[in-house]
């Protein structure tokens, strides 16, 4: 008995597509896919910052990357991306549903208009674009070499740690079970569905915190491994759950939290 070790990891020629991918977890995200020689699709409203990401990413190679403008908190908006990437190719290897929104406030003070954003973008966008693209899934997935689904969950769906973030703490446990869900429907049709459920990042979302010293000092404090994510630890998940590694994993919440997850 053998297996190729070499190409265990390998994403090398698969088409993707990150949304989100201009900043942040998208952002890092990109990188590791272009690093590994993918062509990815990235998108978002500011087509400036996919731009800027876009021109850094090609520069490194080996893969490439296009910037793509989508808004996805409509349902029009989540299926003019379907179209377009329709009308450039004709399968998707990859979908990283990454773009989110937060909001925080007291709980008797928490704006019914923040529920609504928060759980369209984070929730009703990831099953519509999914939806949507999923003929495109369907042609690139094999019995070998399933297509992947990787959704942005958090440590926050898995435990109530958000923080007066209470629409984004719902979003984020009803996309956990939304990829289980969606994982057994799929399978069958040589579709993966699996979610990242990471702590805390660097990135616009939690800049509040990160630009203020004490308060990252604290954030690290209550992480066992005692600091924050950094743009190696969403390559090694990404990559693994996206190679040859990841392709018996489906309806997997994965855990890349520094140990939040594991508190007592
Ligand atoms: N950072 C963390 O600590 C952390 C922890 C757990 C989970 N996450 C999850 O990781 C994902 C990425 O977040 P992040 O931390 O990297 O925050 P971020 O830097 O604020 O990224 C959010 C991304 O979503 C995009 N976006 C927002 N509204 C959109 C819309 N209407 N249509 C399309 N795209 C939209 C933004 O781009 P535009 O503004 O250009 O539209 C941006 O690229 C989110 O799902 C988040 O919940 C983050």
């Amino acid at each position: 008995m053998s297996f190729d070790l070499d190409n265990l990891f390998s994403v090398e020629g698969k088409v993707a597509l990150v949304t989100g991918g201009g900043s942040g977890i998208g952002t890092m995200a990109t990188e590791a896919l272009v690093r590994a020689g993918c062509k990815v699709y990235i998108a978002s409203r500011r087509l400036e910052s996919c731009e800027a990401v876009a021109e850094e990413c090609n520069a490194m190679g080996p893969g490439s990357v296009t910037a793509l403008q989508a808004d996805l908190s409509t349902e029009e908006g989540t299926k003019a991306l379907a179209q377009d990437l329709a009308s450039r190719e004709d399968h998707l290897d990859i979908l990283v549903n990454n773009s989110g929104m937060t909001w925080g406030a007291p709980f008797d003070e928490f704006p019914r208009s923040k529920w609504d954003e928060v759980m369209a973008l984070n929730v009703s966008a990831v099953a519509d674009l999914t939806k949507n693209l999923m003929p495109l899934l369907r042609k690139g997935g094999t019995a070998d070499d399933p297509s992947r689904v990787v959704n942005l969950g958090s440590v926050v769906g898995t435990r109530p740690v958000s923080n007066q973030a209470y629409s984004y703490g719902a979003s984020k446990a009803a996309i956990h079970h939304l990829t289980r869900m969606l994982a057994n429907e799929f399978g069958a049709m040589h579709v993966t569905v699996n979610a990242i459920a990471p702590g805390p990042f660097p990135s616009r979302m939690m800049a509040h915190v990160i630009r203020d010293d004490a308060r990252k000092k604290a954030m690290e404090a209550r992480v066992p491994l005692h600091r924050v994510g950094e743009p190696e630890d969403i390559a090694g998940v990404l990559l693994m759950l996206c190679s040859r590694a990841g392709s018996y994993i489906t309806g997997g919440i994965i855990p890349l939290d520094g140990g939040l997850s594991a508190m007592p």
